[in-house]
């Protein structure tokens, strides 16, 4: 990994702080100082900062149901309450991509980067599940087709997608990709507003089942997932 990334994942610095501190020769490698930021090392290279031996932070991977207007941004310009001021944790967390303020439902957040990348990529298309309430109700049938099949929104045709109608007007979304307001600019699209929307599923997590004992887990809820859980994502990201 560069070495500013390395600082930066290991919580030193963010990455621009990270260069700063390598090209100001406080950092070495082997004892040796460093002022090249894209010098290869990892955890055996004996990176140190100002003589300090730097260990990189134990990687965590958390998940939270969010709450309606709870934001997913590390910090709110409008003072609302962050979804990384929810989990308690002695790392830097942050989410996973996005849901809008008013969207509730499963979100992750970590301090594992490359983790992060894999799951929001859109190259590695790893699906997330929507339950969306929509007016007017019902769908039809071929506006249900137009959104699997992709719909023209001004920055680019959505990826077929699959959708089914639960009952009248709640559908059950699936979608490899993630861009802003996405499900809410398709179901625009075709002439119905969202009024509810829930992430119920990323890859293979599932909100019903999060809780201990297989159980949904409640909103406002948080706990760390497992080392088999975030293995299981791992490997989502790699298949896909
Ligand atoms: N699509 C949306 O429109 N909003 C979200 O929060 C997530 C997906």
């Amino acid at each position: 990994m560069r070495l500013a990334k390395f600082l930066a994942h290991a919580g030193v610095a963010s990455r621009r702080s990270a260069e700063q501190m390598i090209a100001a020769g406080r950092v070495s490698i082997g004892g040796a100082v460093v002022t090249d930021p894209a010098r290869d090392v990892d955890r055996a290279s004996g990176v140190t900062v100002d003589g300090e031996p730097i260990a990189p932070e134990e990687r965590q991977v958390f998940v939270l149901n969010k709450p309606a207007g709870v934001v997913s941004t590390a910090k709110d310009t409008h003072r609302r309450p962050t979804v990384v001021a929810m989990v308690e944790s002695a790392n830097r967390l942050y989410p996973v991509g996005r849901l809008d303020a008013e969207t509730t439902g499963l979100i992750l957040l970590t301090n594992d980067g490359e983790l992060a990348d894999r799951l929001t990529h859109p190259r590695y298309g790893v699906e997330k599940g929507y339950h969306a309430r929509v007016a007017p109700a019902p769908v039809s049938k071929g506006d249900l087709r137009r959104l699997r099949q992709g719909i023209e929104l001004e920055d680019g045709r959505t990826a077929p997608a699959s959708v089914r109608q639960l009952e009248p007007g709640r559908l059950e979304i699936w979608l490899g990709e993630g861009r802003k307001r996405q499900v809410r600019r398709m179901c625009e699209a075709i002439g119905h507003r969202v009024v509810e929307l829930e992430r119920f599923a990323f890859g293979p997590l599932r909100l019903d089942r999060l809780a201990a004992g297989g159980e949904r887990l409640p909103p406002g809820s948080w706990r760390e997932l497992t080392a088999a859980e975030v293995e299981q994502l791992r490997k989502v990201g790699e298949s896909s």
